[in-house]
Formats: C-alpha cells, structure tokens, sequence
C-alpha cells in the first residue's frame, strides 16, 4: 500500500484526462484535484473519477497545497501558457503529447521550467511501457546487431466533426501532432535527432493535415519512415531493423503490445516472444511513476523523455507540417529541409 507518494493535479477535465486519472488510480497512485474551465464539469469528473477536490479554474488548481505535480491535458495550443503555468507556481509539469503547439512554445515550457528549476516532462507514455522498456533491452544486448532503421504506421479515422478539435487549426488538429508523433518520436528515441526530412502528405482547406509519409535520415545511413493518416484507415505495426535481425512490434504497436525478434539467420522463425503484462488499464501510470521517481531523486528531467529531445521533435513536426502543406507557418528551425 502507498502512503506517501507525488500529489498529482489534473488540468482540463476531457478525454485523455479521465483515462490518465482511471491509470494513476488503479496503481494506487494519488490524484488529489481535477480543473476544468467549468466548475460543474470539474466536479462532475471528480465524482466519476473519485478524486476528492475539483476546481473551476486551473489557477485554483495549480496554487491548491496538495498539488505536486500538474498533467496537462489540453489541446496542444494552450499547453505552453499551462505549462508555465503551473510552473511559475512551482508545480513539476508532465504535459500532453505533442509537448507544444510548436517549437517556440515548446521552447518556452522548457525554459520557464529551468528558469524556476521545475521538473517538466512530455508526456510520450508509450515509452514508459515495459513493452518498450524490453525493447530497449534487447537493443542494448545486440539482439539486432547495429541499428539501420525503424518503421512505423500510425493510422486512425478521427473524429471530423466540427465540434472535434482533430479538424480544427484552432485547436491544433492534424495527424502528424496526433497520431505521427508517436512514430517520430519512437525514432528520436532510437536513432537521435534526423538531418534531414522528406515529407509528403495531405492537408484541408483549412489547413489541418489529415496525412503525412516522412522518411528521416538520422545519419550513418540510417533512416526512419514514419505513415501516418487520420482520414484513412491502415496498418498499424512497426519494425525495428539491425545489421543481424530485426524486432517487429505488434499491432497497434503505440500502446501496451508484444514484439517478437527475428535474426538474420532464421528470417521465417523468430527467435524470441515478449509478451505484454496484463494490465486493467491503458498503463499511463508508468509515466507518471517516472515523473514520481525524479522528484523524489530530485532530478529536473527524465533522461528517457529529456525537454531537448521534445523541442527537437515538435521542430521535426513543424518540419513536416510545412513541406505537408498547413498553413501555420510560425515554425523556426526546421531540423531538416526537402533537397
Ligand atoms: N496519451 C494519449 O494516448 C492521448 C490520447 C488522446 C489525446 N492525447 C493528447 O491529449 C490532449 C487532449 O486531448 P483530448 O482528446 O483529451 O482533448 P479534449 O477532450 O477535446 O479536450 C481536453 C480539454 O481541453 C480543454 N479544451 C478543449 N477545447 C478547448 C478550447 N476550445 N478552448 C480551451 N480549452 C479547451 C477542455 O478543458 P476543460 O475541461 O477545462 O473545459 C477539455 O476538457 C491533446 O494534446 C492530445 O494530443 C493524448
């Protein structure tokens, strides 16, 4: 049983928060308070969730004494000024996925938290999975030999109602901050920032891109292809590949799944299983026991999920979303231009 631990403070009462605060709660975690922009509403998920205090605003939440640490969970363009927010109150910071809007935002959320000596992290959960945390493993034993590529397929029909956000600029729709950040991601966190992009994709009227195909070329002629679309559906696997094999994860692998390894030798039989523990959730805790773990070791940032290494990802999304064809264009420093 848990009796000390972080306080954790939820801000925005939607989707993705009521998963996170299911998660935190059935692994004994602690949620001690729920904002919403609208006090009823606030109160309502806390009633449905059970966690005892809700807010009617998030600067009440974030000033509440019983709040350690606050997961944003908003719609990307509000999540630097929640951010640093909660920051400037003192509060260590976990905040959606994609980290920010864009990489001047992004920016901004990682200097109000050094400047204040805040903890902050992106919350890119699916890393914090054991499915990745034994992925990592086989890769550090040689399990593939030499790194070479990874491919991923991300594709789900979103929502496209106007009262949605994933269609509308306002909100910061589109597939590749949605759905193509998860691949992009998995590939910064194994092959290191790309020196260049190449993307293709689709994108409305309105300027939300509903597809992007990207290949990034991470040097030492390694390379990464991330597919993503939320106006169609489509495969939902990825493979890691080495000089002596490869590991091939399993559909939808942006989640808790299982992987098998393959080697070189024996391409039509594999050589290994990982199996995923069985779970009552989603597992979105295990991030959160990461932000819990730093705090109490009084690290400023988690080394698996570094503030660098997000800000460098929402730059390759920019990158991505301005040879796609969006129409937001405050997008400084793409890593990577078409040649
Ligand atoms: N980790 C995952 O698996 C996962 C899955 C889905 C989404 N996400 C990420 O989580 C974040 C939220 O996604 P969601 O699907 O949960 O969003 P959502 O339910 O549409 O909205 C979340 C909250 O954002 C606030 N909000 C919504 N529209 C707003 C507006 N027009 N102006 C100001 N605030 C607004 C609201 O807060 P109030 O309650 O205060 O009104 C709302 O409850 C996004 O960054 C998304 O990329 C992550």
């Amino acid at each position: 049983m848990r009796t000390v631990g972080t306080r954790w403070g939820i801000l925005g009462a939607g989707k993705i928060a009521r998963v996170f605060a299911a998660d935190l709660t059935a692994a004994g975690l602690q949620v001690s308070g729920v904002a919403a922009r609208d006090p009823d509403r606030a109160a309502r998920f806390a009633g449905e969730t059970g966690i005892p205090a809700s807010y009617g605003s998030y600067e009440e939440l974030v000033l509440a004494p019983d709040v350690d640490a606050v997961y944003v969970a908003t719609p990307q363009p509000f999540h630097a000024d929640q951010a640093i927010l909660a920051i400037e109150a003192g509060r260590a910071v976990l905040v959606e996925k994609s980290f920010a809007d864009d990489a001047l935002s992004a920016q901004r959320i990682v200097d109000a938290a050094r400047h204040h000596s805040v903890f902050a992290m992106e919350a890119m959960w699916t890393r914090f999975l054991p499915t990745f945390a034994a992925l990592r493993d086989e890769l550090a034993r040689g399990a593939v030999g030499e790194l070479r590529g990874v491919v991923t397929h991300h594709f789900q029909k979103l929502d496209d109602s106007p009262a949605g956000r994933h269609y509308d600029p306002a909100l910061g729709g589109g597939a590749v901050a949605d759905l193509g950040v998860y691949g992009v991601s998995l590939a910064f966190h194994l092959l290191g920032a790309p020196h260049e992009i190449v993307a293709e994709g689709r994108a409305t009227p309105s300027g939300v891109d509903t597809s992007a195909s990207v290949l990034m070329r991470h040097g030492h002629g390694r390379t990464s292809t991330t597919l993503t679309a939320m106006d169609t559906p489509g495969p939902n696997g990825a493979a890691v590949i080495g000089t002596d094999g490869w590991i091939e994860i399993d559909p939808y692998w942006f989640g808790s799944t299982g992987f098998t390894v393959y080697d070189a030798g024996r391409p039509g039989s594999p050589v290994r299983r990982f199996e995923p523990p069985v779970m009552t959730g989603r597992g979105m805790h295990f991030q959160a026991l990461e932000v819990e773990r730093c705090l109490r070791e009084g690290e400023l940032e988690s080394p698996l999920m570094p503030l660098s290494e997000s800000v460098s990802v929402i730059k390759a999304l920019d990158e991505i979303r301005r040879q796609v064809g969006t129409t937001k264009v405050s997008r400084p420093e793409p890593v990577g231009r078409r040649s």
